[in-house]
């Protein structure tokens, strides 16, 4: 059933999905992409030999529509998005879509369904969830020769626990080998995150805590978000690792974090070193930036900074990030697509 604006309660929406009128759709054959249009069919109509069905050929991305309060639409970076996604095409041996075509489809949907972006103020956004997948039949192994790339959009609130820290559990598995696919955002890696997530969320958990996957020393990410640490000295430093994903939000904070006099450093940090930082967080487009109270490991609980409350240099940060992304600070050139 289709989403009705009247039924949305801003300050509770949730993170899950919801029926808009309109999404973009274009398909891939004949070795080319094909004109895309905006379609109201929410439903795909696979054949039971699809090649996403049986070997996983999907990519997909997370960006945000957020409302100004004159009233007008930011995206924050979409052109990195339609970087990214190129980057997992090419691993998961798929057909790039065309980067302009894709932040110029972002727009389409985010306009046809422009009554559903939150008020401003409302702690809420449009998440947008451009994906493709190969539709084409096939029994061998191999790459599909037809594909469907669609953006839906959904009205959401807070994915982890907003500002308010949450208390994670370090996983006994691997979420992505060293040279898989962790640095693509395709959902095989998160299908190997849901029995750990599962089982975390039934003991109280947000989430996992991912080590890296050779020698399980050094911190890699969450489930659906990357690590930061501000050290016992104020610098942030952030994991460096062949198996996580290259974060937005990442890149921004490590920007943004310079102009704050952070020193901030990408490099790997050791589980040990993770427990002894001053605060910590989780960042990425649906985490926002989202404070971690505790990690737990081999039964032990660590508490960073504090179960209750968020760290200072958290708070600067998250106001940092977030006034930029709804335009209430300007950021460095070409962060934000006003529409
Ligand atoms: N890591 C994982 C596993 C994610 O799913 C996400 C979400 O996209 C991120 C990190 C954060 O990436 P970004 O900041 O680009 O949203
Ligand atoms: C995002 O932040 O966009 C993601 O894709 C994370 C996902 C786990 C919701």
């Amino acid at each position: 059933m289709k989403q009705r604006v009247e039924d949305l309660d801003w300050k509770n929406l949730g993170f899950v999905y919801r029926d808009l009128p309109y999404r973009y759709e274009a398909k891939y054959k004949d070795g080319e992409w094909q004109e895309g249009k905006l379609v109201e069919d929410s439903t795909i109509t696979l054949s039971e030999g699809a090649e996403v069905l049986h070997y996983g050929q999907e990519i997909f991305e997370g960006l945000k529509a957020y409302r100004r309060e004159d009233g007008k639409i930011n995206l924050f970076r979409p052109d990195q998005n339609a970087h990214r996604f190129t980057l997992s095409a090419q691993r998961l041996a798929m057909p790039p879509f065309p980067e302009d075509r894709f932040v110029e489809a972002v727009k389409q949907v985010v306009h046809a369904n422009e009554e559903f972006v939150p008020p401003y103020d409302s702690g809420a956004t449009l998440y947008l969830r451009p994906f493709m997948v190969g539709t084409s039949n096939v029994l061998g192994v191999q790459a599909a020769d037809e594909y469907v790339f669609r953006i839906f959009a959904v009205p959401v609130g807070a994915y982890i626990k907003g500002l308010n820290p949450a208390d994670y559990i370090v996983s006994d598995y691997d979420r992505a080998a060293y040279a898989g696919t962790g640095q693509a955002k395709t959902s095989g890696n998160y299908a190997s995150s849901l029995l750990p997530s599962v089982e975390a969320h039934k003991n109280g958990y947000a989430d996992c805590l991912y080590l890296d996957p050779r020698e399980h020393k050094y911190v890699d990410e969450f489930g659906g978000a990357n690590f930061y640490g501000i050290t016992q000295e104020g610098q942030f430093v952030t994991p460096k690792s062949k198996s996580i994903l290259i974060s937005i939000t990442k890149r921004s904070l490590l920007e943004l974090a310079k102009e704050q006099g952070l020193n901030p450093v990408e490099r790997q940090i050791t589980l040990e070193e993770a427990f002894k930082m001053k605060e910590a967080g989780a960042m990425g487009t649906a985490a926002v930036i989202s404070p971690v109270g505790s990690i737990t490991y081999n039964g032990k609980k660590h508490v960073i900074y504090s179960e209750t409350e968020t760290g200072p240099v958290t708070t600067k940060l998250y106001n940092e990030l977030v006034d930029i992304q709804y335009g209430k600070k300007k950021g460095p050139e070409g962060w934000v697509q006003t529409l």
